[in-house]
């Protein structure tokens, strides 16, 4: 751990991966607040720690100094504001005046959300998932998703068991950086509710060992040959024959999701509502009719994942054994 390997270490610079890359990434920024915010106090701090201009007693060097690597753990680990207000306290103890000059602020673009989310999709991806303690966090999604991950039959929670682990990262990612806007997900997303990138990883290294229900929504079932003759020709080839997406390049599952679901993720990624889709298939999708997307759509509703990940009869998350909201 850096902040064990003492002040020189961290003051020269040294800073992890994460900060390092988090920090470079905050320059490029400027729009981006929270970051640039906390990178310009860092600077401050570190400056008048090397310095000490305003002749601090050694005690309040000492104490500056704990919060400094606390503030950074805090940054590391997704904590943002909280890590902020740490070190802003080394302002009062070594007595460095407060900046006048307000930032600029505006509002981040679509490229500084996407990179934002890259760098977490990065981090989540190579952490080691820590199942156990992914249960753990689980719970809190259990009561909107179901201990099984199901999700709700009208549509307005998607099914997320046996979803790819990457996707499942990556719309997590997305979600908390700003790239994807679903109102209900951002408290969870938080860091405050996950913890950094190995939060994202835990969380879907249990959402991984759910098992899917097939036992969900589905269309009309009365346009279905239209549906798979736009299906095979406009979707397969990312979505897979049989809608089992795939994992590295991050193509979502389709099989075996609500049909209402389905229904309003399609119509927020033709109109752009959902900004994380993917752009050749906003493409792809601009001629469809109305007719053309219910067939489509009903089509996938019925798609089924290979037996061996269908949630047996009755399967129950035994996870889960005092159900509160059953
Ligand atoms: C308050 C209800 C609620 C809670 C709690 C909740 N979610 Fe969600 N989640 C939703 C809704 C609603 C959506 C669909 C958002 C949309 O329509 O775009 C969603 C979408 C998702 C998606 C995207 C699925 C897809 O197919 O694109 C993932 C992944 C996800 N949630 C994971 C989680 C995890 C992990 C947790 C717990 C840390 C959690 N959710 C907690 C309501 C919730
Ligand atoms: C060029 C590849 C590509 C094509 C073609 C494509 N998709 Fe997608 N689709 C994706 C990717 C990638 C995502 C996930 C985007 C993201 O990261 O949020 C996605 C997301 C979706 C979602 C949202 C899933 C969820 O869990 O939230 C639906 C529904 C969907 N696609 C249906 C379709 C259908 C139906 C077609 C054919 C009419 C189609 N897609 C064609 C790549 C494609």
């Amino acid at each position: 751990m850096v902040w064990a390997g003492g002040f020189q270490r961290i003051v020269r610079g040294l800073v992890p991966f994460g900060l390092a890359s988090g920090l470079a990434f905050g320059l490029a920024l400027v729009a981006l607040p929270a970051l640039a915010d906390f990178e310009t106090d860092l600077k401050r701090v570190e400056a008048a720690l090397k310095k000490n201009p305003s002749q601090a007693s050694g005690f309040a060097v000492r104490s500056c100094l704990n919060r400094y690597k606390f503030a950074v753990k805090l940054y590391e680990d997704g904590h943002e504001e909280r890590a902020s207000r740490r070190l802003r306290t080394c302002f009062e103890l070594l007595d460095i005046p407060e900046v006048t000059v307000k930032a600029r602020v505006s509002a981040p673009t679509q490229e500084d959300l996407e990179a934002r989310a890259r760098q977490e999709i990065e981090r989540a991806l190579v952490a080691e998932p820590d199942v156990a303690r992914g249960l753990a966090l689980y719970r809190e999604c259990a009561g909107c998703h179901l201990p099984e991950g199901w999700g709700l039959s009208n549509g307005s929670v998607p099914q997320i068991a046996g979803q790819h682990r990457t996707v499942i990262i990556k719309q997590l990612a997305d979600i908390r950086a700003g790239n994807r806007d679903a109102v209900l997900m951002v408290p969870y997303a938080a860091p405050e509710a996950l913890g950094g990138a190995q939060g994202i990883a835990d969380v879907a290294g249990y959402i991984d060992t759910l098992e899917i229900s097939i036992d969900t929504n589905k269309g009309g079932g009365d346009d279905l040959a239209h549906g798979e003759a736009l299906y095979t020709k406009h979707c397969a080839r990312c979505h897979g024959a049989q809608g089992e997406g795939n994992a590295e390049t991050f193509v979502p599952r389709v099989h075996s999701q609500h049909y209402n679901y389905l229904v309003r993720q399609f119509d927020w990624i033709k109109t752009g509502r959902r900004r994380n889709a993917n752009a050749e298939m906003v493409a792809q999708i601009q001629a469809f009719s109305e007719r053309d997307v219910k067939a489509v759509l009903d089509w996938v509703s019925r798609l089924e994942p290979p037996p061996s990940l269908q949630a047996p009869e009755g399967w129950k998350n035994p996870d889960f054994t005092d159900r509160p909201f059953e």
